[in-house]
C-alpha cells in the first residue's frame, strides 16, 4: 500500500524542489552521509558552504582517516555540536579499516557506526543505496503529524506506530519511494513549516486532517520546532 497523495507530493517536489549539491545524481555516498551530518542540527543555508569545503579537503572517507580528528573539529567551524565531526573521523576511520573505504550499504550496517542515528542509517540508505526504508526527519515527522493524524506537530521521539504508518505511505517501487521520503521532507521545509504553513500552496490540503479539523493549535509547542 503506499500513499493516496503520493502523485501530488512528487508532482510537486518536480516543481519546488531546491537544487542542492547532495541531491544530485552522482554524488557519492561519503558526500551524502557529510551532508546528512551537518544537516542534522545546521540549516541549509550554513551547510552549503561547509559541506563544499569538507568534500575538497576530503573527498573519501580513507582521506579524513588519515588526517587528525582535531583538524576535522577545525574544519567544522562554526557549524555546531563540533562532536559531530569527531564522530564523522571515526565513522571514515572505521570505513577506511573494515569496509575498503566504502560505506556499508544497509541501515542496520550504518546504525553501527558512530554519529549514525536511525535517521541518517534510513537516509543514507534509502537515499544512496535503494534501500525502502521510512525516512523521519522533524519535516517529515511534522507533514504526517498534520495530515494523518490532525496533529500539529508529533511527539518528542518518533513511535513503532508512527513508523508503522510512514512504511505504510512508502511507493512500492524502490526509487520513486525515495523520492517520496524526500518530497515530503521538501513539503515540510518550504511549505507545512512549523511556524507559518502555506496551507494554500500545499498539494494534499485535500488530504489534511489537521486542516480539515480547522489547523487547531497544539496545546504544547514543542520547543525545537
Ligand atoms: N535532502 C536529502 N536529505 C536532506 C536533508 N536532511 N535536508 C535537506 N535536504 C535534504
Amino acid at each position: 500500500m503506499s500513499s493516496p497523495y503520493a502523485d501530488r507530493v512528487l508532482g510537486w517536489y518536480a516543481q519546488h524542489a531546491r537544487d542542492l549539491p547532495w541531491r544530485a545524481p552522482g554524488v557519492s555516498p561519503w558526500a551524502v552521509l557529510v551532508s546528512e551530518i551537518m544537516l542534522q542540527q545546521t540549516p541549509v543555508s550554513r551547510v552549503l558552504p561547509a559541506y563544499q569545503a569538507w568534500l575538497a579537503r576530503w573527498p573519501t572517507p580513507a582521506a579524513l582517516a588519515a588526517d587528525a580528528p582535531g583538524e576535522a573539529v577545525r574544519q567544522w567551524g562554526r557549524l555546531g555540536y563540533p562532536r559531530r565531526a569527531l564522530r564523522l573521523h571515526e565513522t571514515a576511520t572505521i570505513v577506511t579499516k573494515k569496509y575498503a573505504g566504502e560505506l556499508p550499504t544497509t541501515r542496520e550496517q550504518l546504525l553501527a557506526l558512530p554519529g549514525i542515528g536511525a535517521y541518517t542509517a534510513a537516509a543514507v540508505a534509502v537515499f544512496v543505496f535503494g534501500g525502502r526504508h521510512a525516512v523521519l526527519d522533524t519535516n517529515v515527522r511534522r507533514v504526517l503529524a498534520r495530515v494523518e493524524t490532525g496533529r500539529e506537530f508529533p511527539g518528542a521521539q518518533p513511535s513503532a506506530a508512527e513508523y508503522r504508518l510512514a512504511e505504510s505511505l512508502l511507493p512500492q517501487d524502490e526509487a520513486v519511494a525515495a523520492r517520496w521520503s524526500v518530497a515530503v521532507m521538501e513539503l515540510g521545509a518550504l511549505t507545512c513549516t512549523a511556524a507559518a504553513p502555506r496551507c494554500e500552496e500545499c498539494p494534499v490540503t485535500a488530504a489534511c486532517a489537521w486542516l480539515a479539523a480547522g489547523r487547531p493549535a497544539a496545546p504544547v509547542r514543542p520547543a525545537a520546532q
